[in-house]
């Protein structure tokens, strides 16, 4: 039983440097792992992923999951933040362009994107991530916004990418090795 992890508070929305957030989100991955540790079920997973990357990612406005609900379809799954789209068509915005190409998009300005789509005007920055299953079969994205532009660098992206990796595809939780 997990009582969420350990990281100094940070209020919502701060955009800390780069080397920072990195070693704040190296903090939080060992004890990420260790909350999921033996869990399958996927909300349940994508549910605590979204409450704890939350908390690990302030300068997040927007964190969660849209799964993948037909060939070219998205359907939004567990997060924290303002409500966004019901439905994503895998033609459409970051979050398409993540499933469609089934590679993570590191948008530093949304406005530079073409077909971004605006659920927060607020939302200057994204990351997207693909989440695979483990036959390899795309099942969701991770898509995390920021207010901030440049919210998220590359290093946040890989440790992130290996996140999921090991949670949906790899043997779960555990120490984090
Ligand atoms: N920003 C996303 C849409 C989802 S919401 O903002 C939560 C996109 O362009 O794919």
């Amino acid at each position: 039983m997990s009582e969420g992890i350990f990281l100094p508070k940070l209020e919502r929305g701060t955009l800390l440097p780069p080397s920072e957030r990195v070693a704040r989100l190296k903090d939080a991955l060992p004890q990420i792992l260790a909350a999921v540790a033996g869990e399958r079920d996927e909300i349940a997973l994508e549910a605590t992923l979204a409450c704890l990357l939350w908390e690990t990612l302030a300068q997040a406005n927007w964190c969660g999951f849209y799964r993948r609900v037909a060939e070219d379809e998205l359907a939004v799954g567990p997060y924290q933040g303002g409500m966004g789209c019901l439905r994503i068509s895998f033609d459409r915005g970051v979050c398409g362009a993540c499933a469609r190409t089934q590679t993570l998009q590191l948008v530093p300005d949304v406005h530079a994107f073409p077909g971004h789509i605006s659920c927060d005007d607020a939302t200057r920055s994204e990351l997207v991530l693909p989440v695979f299953d483990r036959a390899g079969w795309l099942i969701a994205v991770l898509d995390l916004d920021c207010a901030s532009l440049d919210g998220f660098c590359r290093e946040e992206a890989e440790l992130l990418q290996a996140l999921l990796y090991k949670v949906f595809e790899g043997s779960g939780g555990g120490t984090g090795s």
